[in-house]
């Protein structure tokens, strides 16, 4: 497994695999890898001759009050599950090769953004639409994998990739949980062991609008009531969005009548949580 540090290498390393007519597959991603990482990356692995990942804790996408100080990281760790699955090159760029001082291009999508996460973190898609783009340049993928647990970046990925026609073929990774249903997460390293159990909330109440939807209910509004008092009986949570939508447009729904995603993001303590499925009422 190469270890590649600065983006003229990652480009020329790119470019020697393409002379040599090597498909390559991406997995970015922001480090202290778990299961849900290691899945994107064996997802990927047999789709292509050489599998990239990248690590960038990426500054343009967190906000002023957010968590970019202190977000978790462990590269030896990463670094050994990378090698196990797989991958064949880890581009480990810092901050200033990929931000050069005067860098001033923005990315900004119309309207995906102004939905679900987007809504709180105004800042947040228009820095992942930047790197993603400045990452695909620089690796220039055939493919590349992104997960389901992060359901309006994915789809704003797509978007990107048809609106500035990047010759990528996306591919999205289901979401990968803890045994008692929490999604995996980076972040979850930041809970308590109280917060820990609270963290629940989020995957019991994916679990109770099936429950609803199967007997029935199908008005939005009510779903999420019930859902906002499931949420408020676990401690030291607080809601900041539970919302139905259009699975493509994130637009919000009112009476569920097919397939629809349901997002929601909790704050647990000072950690901020988002899960969220997709549901066929008709399943
Ligand atoms: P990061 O949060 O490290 O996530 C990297 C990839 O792993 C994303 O595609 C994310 O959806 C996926 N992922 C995270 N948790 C998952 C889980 N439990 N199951 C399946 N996939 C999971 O997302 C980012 O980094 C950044 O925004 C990035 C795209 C790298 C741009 O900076």
């Amino acid at each position: 497994m190469e270890i590649i540090k600065t983006k003229a290498d990652m480009q020329a390393w790119s470019k020697n695999k393409k002379k040599e007519s090597r498909t390559l597959c991406f997995v970015p991603t922001m480090g202290y890898l778990h299961q849900g990482h290691v899945s994107l990356m064996e997802k990927g692995r047999p789709l292509c001759d050489e599998l990239v990942l990248s690590i960038f804790v990426n500054p343009t996408q967190f906000g002023p009050n957010e968590d970019l100080s202190s977000y978790p990281r462990n590269i030896e760790n990463d670094l050994s599950l990378a090698e196990k699955a797989g991958v064949t090159a880890v581009f480990l760029p810092i901050k200033e090769d990929i931000y050069p001082e005067n860098f001033q291009t923005e990315i900004k999508l119309q309207s995906l953004p102004n939905h679900l996460c987007g809504k709180f973190r105004p800042v947040h898609f228009a820095g992942v639409a930047v790197v993603v783009t400045k990452l695909f340049n620089i690796v220039m993928p055939d493919k590349a994998v992104f997960g389901m647990k992060d359901y309006q970046q994915l789809q704003i990925i797509r978007q990107l990739v048809l609106d500035l026609d990047f010759d990528i073929e996306i591919v999205a990774g289901d979401i990968i949980r803890e045994k008692d249903g929490l999604a995996m997460s980076s972040r979850n390293a930041y809970l308590s062991k109280s917060e820990r159990t609270s963290a629940l909330s989020l995957s019991r109440s994916l679990a109770l609008a099936k429950e609803l939807l199967a007997k029935g209910e199908k008005n939005t509004a009510d779903i999420r009531s019930k859902i906002d008092s499931l949420i408020h009986s676990f401690p030291e949570t607080k809601v900041e969005y539970v919302s139905f939508c259009q699975p493509e447009t994130l637009e919000e729904i009112k009476v569920i009548e097919k397939k629809v995603l349901l997002a929601l993001a909790v704050k647990v303590g000072k950690t901020r949580l988002i899960d969220n499925a997709l549901i066929d009422p008709a399943q």
